[in-house]
């Protein structure tokens, strides 16, 4: 068991760096490296060291590991738009699958021991029931992909670099900080409750759904949504775990329960009447179902969560969007 003092957030800058580095940077001392491609200024904490990188980068991140005496990285630095994944695939097998083979890479011979990878979800591709870590892994689209040859990376360097590993995977992640000083700005990303927060400040809000011919209870697609605080709970606990007992592991991020497309616009219809909803064809990528089984996470990480509210998490995104 190391002491942990100095974490590097790569994507410190983003939606879910934001929040990690706004709990963390309490105790420990954050580093942030982001290229704010997607990242955002206003979202870097101002008590944490930010630097201007690429992850791409080995000699600045072999330099800042040594500078900074890292000990622990939490790993998010990422491309994520699916549609986009699937038109330019180098620029996502350079940016996610190189950017961490080079991240990995730079940890060899350093003080690094703990290393937090952000996986997604989208790494089991359609799933029946809940699923859970053992499921085989079968991506949809080249996002995905993506995360399932970093997870294999990571995997890979583990033993002759001497770091444990947390894999993540991350169901679908929304809601904003209860602080009202951070919540998901970008809106590149295609996210659902991103875009129905986002038409919730319109007089005449407009949503579309991307097919309405998947094989689930209404025809649209099912996901699990997870609050973003939640999420750095998760984080803390893992860093925790595979620091005190020296042991790697993959978990689950979700909260077990699938919600439809359909299902979210009802809720947020509750409230606001006027939303018109479009029907488009389906987008390249997009899977029917996929929701998580959290036994283990549970068990092993002793996790419960304390947002897992529907509403709550859709009203959160909308108050944060009204900040903006
Ligand atoms: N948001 C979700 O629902 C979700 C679900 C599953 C997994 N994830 C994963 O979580 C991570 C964070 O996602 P987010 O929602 O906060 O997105 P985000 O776009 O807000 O954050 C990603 C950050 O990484 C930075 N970045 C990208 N490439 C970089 C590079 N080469 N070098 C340095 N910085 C770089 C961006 O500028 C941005 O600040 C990603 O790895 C994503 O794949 C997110």
């Amino acid at each position: 068991m190391y002491k942990i003092e100095n974490i590097l957030i790569t994507g410190g800058a983003g939606y879910i760096g934001s929040h990690i580095a706004e709990r963390l940077v309490k105790k420990k001392n954050i580093i942030i490296l982001d290229n704010l491609i997607t990242g955002h200024k206003r979202l870097i904490n101002k008590k944490a060291k930010f630097i201007n990188g690429d992850i791409k980068d080995k000699r600045k991140l072999i330099k800042i590991i040594k500078d900074n005496n890292i000990d622990s990285i939490i790993h998010l630095a990422a491309f994520l738009n699916v549609r986009e994944s699937e038109k330019n695939k180098k620029k996502y097998f350079k940016n996610n699958i190189n950017g961490t083979l080079n991240l990995i890479h730079a940890c060899k011979n350093s003080t690094v021991k703990n290393i937090i990878f952000s996986s997604s979800c989208s790494v089991y591709g359609n799933v029946k029931g809940p699923v859970n870590e053992k499921k085989r892994l079968n991506p949809q689209n080249y996002y995905a992909y993506t995360k399932l040859k970093s997870e294999e990376i990571i995997k890979k360097f583990s033993k002759k670099y001497r770091y444990r590993y947390g894999i993540l995977r991350y169901f679908n992640v929304a809601g904003a900080s209860p602080s009202g000083k951070i919540g998901e700005i970008e809106a590149s990303h295609g996210h659902l409750i991103k875009n129905i927060a986002i038409q919730s400040l319109k007089s005449k809000p407009v949503i579309s759904i991307y097919g309405n011919d998947y094989s689930t209870k209404d025809g649209t697609c099912i996901r699990d949504y997870i609050h973003v605080s939640d999420l750095v709970d998760i984080h803390i606990k893992t860093l925790n775990y595979v620091n005190t007992k020296s042991k790697s592991l993959v978990l689950n991020c979700g909260y077990g329960k699938g919600y439809s497309v359909l299902d979210i616009i009802k809720i947020f219809k509750e409230t606001n009447k006027n939303l018109i909803v479009k029907y488009k064809s389906r987008r390249i990528g997009d899977v029917d179902k996929v929701y998580a089984d959290v036994k283990k996470i549970k068990s092993i990480l002793r996790w419960k969560p304390k947002y897992n509210n529907i509403r709550k998490i859709i009203k959160s995104s909308i108050k944060w969007e009204s900040f903006l």
